[in-house]
């Protein structure tokens, strides 16, 4: 993973140049005075020629690339920034990704990354801020999970080990990207978490990467099945009864306010999040079919979306308090698995017939839920999970589905998805829904049959929420992703842990 750092804006006398270039900038950005100018008077106009001959105008995601242009340098590539007017945050990110992705394709070992802010950009973005914006974008590109490849050749690995952003005020964009760079720290543990194989991320392990943040100076505790027995966590021992491996849950804890952890003191108390942890999905006596099974590794990817959440909070020493619970088992068929038919008696009281053991996911947010907001009273709570296929067949893989029981959280929720481009699309939920669930022997079942599976699911949710403002997110559809975005490559995508870092910087530090 490539190193990113800041520099003064001059002409590299080597390596791999990247220009984003706004729409219509070219030719005018080509006569000033920044790189692009520079360039192009470096290379006698061939810059100018070039982006003429390729069509290139700066629409949005457009690269044009020239092979060794001459001046030294390896690459110039031009990457589209689309109309300056128009610039967003994350459209700024987009640019940084695909910069990456060219300079990552070719052989250099450093690259540099042009920052110059287009003029007309929005009034909100400044210079510091469109280098740092880039970065960000740059190192989340970046991205790669190659801890089990031992035989890869050399040619076929990243030639590049350093990436200069040439900014205007290179300091002031060192600042502004510090904190930006804790967040893609906390995004890199939830895409490590999420991309282990299952047999070596079971609820332990995971259980460990967590203790792991109390570097950071999170506060974890973690509960094994004694403890959590002694508790009353039922339902989420009966997911976890079929596997060797043994249930965790575990609870983060961060308190960036001066008074620190003001647990129970209602609107004071801290903001929490909970996460589906399956380390492994088979369905369990549901018994999944084996085609594609494969991916129910990452089944746990609402809890790694937590952790990381967490380590980016903290690492950006956030100043607010914030809990994080995640809920570790593995669904597992054997002799000590759980039938369907079997009626356990949840840590709320309610009772559940289980008619489908591969409806696990609830049963294991059931019991964190609850417990959560008994032990901690926080503001709100938002709950990430793989919880459904269905919300795939509703929402495709743009989109998370978004459940909640307050209309202020779930509006705060969506202008974060849209800032960060982790979108989400509110579902309703409803009593018409919430009689799906009605069960024979008792209190509730864990399906509600295929009408509208994906709400169903949420409506068990909600019967182990009380009064909190509570959003549910059903991360099925885009926890992971089969092809490359700019910002993303393809593979586990830490959904939910830039969004919710923002959902928390906008509305709830330091107040
Ligand atoms: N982990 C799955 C949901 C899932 C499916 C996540 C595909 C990612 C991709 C969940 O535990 C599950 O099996 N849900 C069932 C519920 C059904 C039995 C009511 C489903 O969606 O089929
Ligand atoms: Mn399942
Ligand atoms: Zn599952």
């Amino acid at each position: 993973m490539t190193e990113i750092r800041f520099a003064a804006p001059a002409l590299p006398k080597d390596g791999a140049l990247v220009l984003p270039m706004a729409e219509g900038a070219t030719p005018a950005g080509l006569a000033g005075s920044g790189l692009a100018a520079q360039v192009d008077r470096a290379l006698s106009g061939r810059l100018k020629a070039a982006l003429k001959a390729a069509r290139f105008t700066g629409k949005k995601g457009q690269t044009a690339t020239l092979l060794a242009p001459g001046a030294g340098l390896s690459r110039v590539i031009a990457v589209g920034l689309g109309k300056a007017a128009e610039l967003t945050e994350d459209g700024i990110e987009a640019a940084g990704g695909t910069a990456m992705a060219a300079l990552l394709a070719g052989a250099d070992a450093a690259g540099a990354i042009a920052a110059d802010l287009p003029q007309g950009a929005p009034k909100g973005i400044d210079a510091a801020g469109f280098a740092a914006r880039l970065a960000l974008g740059a190192r989340l590109r970046s991205y790669r999970f190659d801890r089990y490849r031992t035989t890869e050749k050399p040619e076929d690995k990243p030639a590049l080990k350093a990436v200069a952003v040439l900014a205007a005020d290179a300091a002031r964009a060192k600042a502004a990207y510090a904190p930006l760079a804790r967040i893609a720290d906390g995004v890199f543990i939830t895409r490590d978490l999420v991309s282990e194989p299952p047999n070596v991320l079971n609820p332990a392990a995971m259980a460990e990467r967590c203790r792991a943040l109390s570097k950071l100076g999170v506060k974890v505790e973690v509960m094994g099945p004694r403890e959590l027995r002694r508790l009353g966590f039922t339902t989420l021992l009966a997911v976890a009864q079929g596997s060797a491996n043994e249930a965790r849950v575990v609870v983060m804890r961060w308190n960036g306010t001066k008074g620190g952890g003001r647990k129970g003191k209602g609107a004071g108390g801290p903001v929490a999040f909970v996460g589906k942890g399956v380390t492994f999905d088979t369905g369990g006596i549901s018994i999944k079919p084996a085609a594609g099974m494969e991916d129910m590794k990452w089944d746990m990817a609402g809890a790694g979306a937590v952790v990381g959440l967490m380590a980016a909070l903290a690492g950006r020493r956030a100043k607010v308090d914030v809990v994080g619970i995640v809920g570790l088992v593995e669904n597992m068929p054997s002799g000590t698995a759980q039938r369907p038919g079997d009626v356990v008696k949840s840590y709320s009281g309610q009772t559940i017939e289980v008619l489908n053991t591969d409806a696990e996911g609830r049963l294991v947010l059931a019991d964190c839920l609850w417990y959560c907001q008994e032990r901690f009273k926080p503001r709100f709570m938002v709950d990430l999970a793989t919880l459904t296929g269905a919300i795939i067949i509703s929402l495709g893989h743009e989109n998370a589905g978004l459940f909640a029981n307050d209309d202020t959280l779930a509006a705060q929720i969506i202008a974060a998805g849209k800032a960060t481009g982790e979108e989400c699309w509110r579902m309703p939920l409803g009593d018409a829904y919430d009689k799906q669930l009605k069960s024979d022997i008792a209190d509730m079942k864990n399906i509600g049959g295929r009408p509208g599976g994906s709400i169903t699911a949420a409506q068990f949710l909600q019967r182990f929420v009380n009064k909190v403002p509570w959003a549910h997110l059903d991360i099925a559809g885009v926890a992971w992703q089969g092809k490359d975005k700019p910002a993303v490559p393809k593979g586990a995508t830490a959904f939910g842990v830039r969004l919710l870092d923002r959902l928390v910087a906008e509305h709830y530090e330091g107040r």
